[in-house]
């Protein structure tokens, strides 16, 4: 099983709200339908249809709200982009279909999220293509917090044993300070002088948050921008591979 995380910066405007790049969506599409993977989940992310308004809302993955309407508000965004996201893969014959976040999963007071992943796993048996999004989550004592496409595929990938984890981000993978990828990681400290202390927190979903939580996790990963994207799709291992 694949777990691809597609950036939202990759498939949104993210400087405009609630916008799409409709053209970077169409190729991420076009490269999802030629693939010949046997199991593919796929993670969006927010970009500027969740950031614009989680932040609105003052919401975060620390900060909680709970006004009901925030909540309606960011789910409701990140269903719409979902909704396009799904309209672009049906053009193509993908079987994709929605799972929302908001519904299924949950944070304990320590912030540790839970997802279940029986019914990714029975659609993924019946030949759909999960495609899941960055959303809102209860989050006990706070309301609701933000949850990420990344932290959302990481828990796929470790609950599901996946075979490979894809984050297709807006650089062509994690860069040195030459502005050149950095062929693999398999130790923070590898890339700490250019991503920042290990210890620093990375509330924004930053590069250091990724490789941080893609170490942690058995699964080989990669991290590459969209040209990569029919590589990871094809079996290669194109960017950065990270793995613990
Ligand atoms: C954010 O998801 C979701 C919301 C703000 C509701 P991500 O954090 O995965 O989005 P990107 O990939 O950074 O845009």
């Amino acid at each position: 099983m694949n777990v691809l995380k597609l950036g939202g910066s990759v498939i949104t405007e993210k400087d405009r709200a609630d916008t799409l790049d409709g053209e970077a969506l169409d190729r991420a599409a076009d490269a999802i339908a030629d693939a010949d993977l046997a199991d593919l989940v796929v993670v969006h992310g927010g970009g500027s249809f969740g950031h614009h308004h989680a932040s609105q809302h003052g919401v975060s993955k620390t900060e909680g709200s709970s006004d009901a309407g925030a909540v309606v508000d960011v789910h409701g965004a990140m269903k719409t982009l979902n909704e396009f996201v799904l309209a672009r893969l049906h053009d193509r014959g993908v079987p994709a279909v929605p799972v929302h976040p908001f519904s299924a999963a949950h944070r304990d007071a320590d912030g540790t999220l839970t997802l279940p992943t029986g019914q990714v796993a029975t659609m993924l048996d019946e030949g759909f293509v999960p495609v899941l999004h960055g959303d809102v989550v209860a989050h006990a004592g706070e309301g609701v917090t933000v949850v990420s496409g990344d932290e959302l595929s990481v828990s796929l990938a470790r609950r599901l044993d996946a075979d490979r984890v894809g984050f297709c981000s807006t650089v062509p993978g994690v860069l040195d300070a030459n502005d050149a990828v950095v062929p693999s990681i398999d130790d923070y400290d590898e890339v700490a002088d250019v991503l920042g202390d290990s210890d620093a927190t990375d509330v924004t979903g930053g590069m250091a948050g990724k490789v941080r939580a893609l170490l942690a996790l058995e699964t080989p990963a990669a991290i590459f921008g969209p040209d990569d994207l029919g590589a990871f799709l094809s079996g290669e291992s194109p960017g950065t591979r990270v793995e613990g």
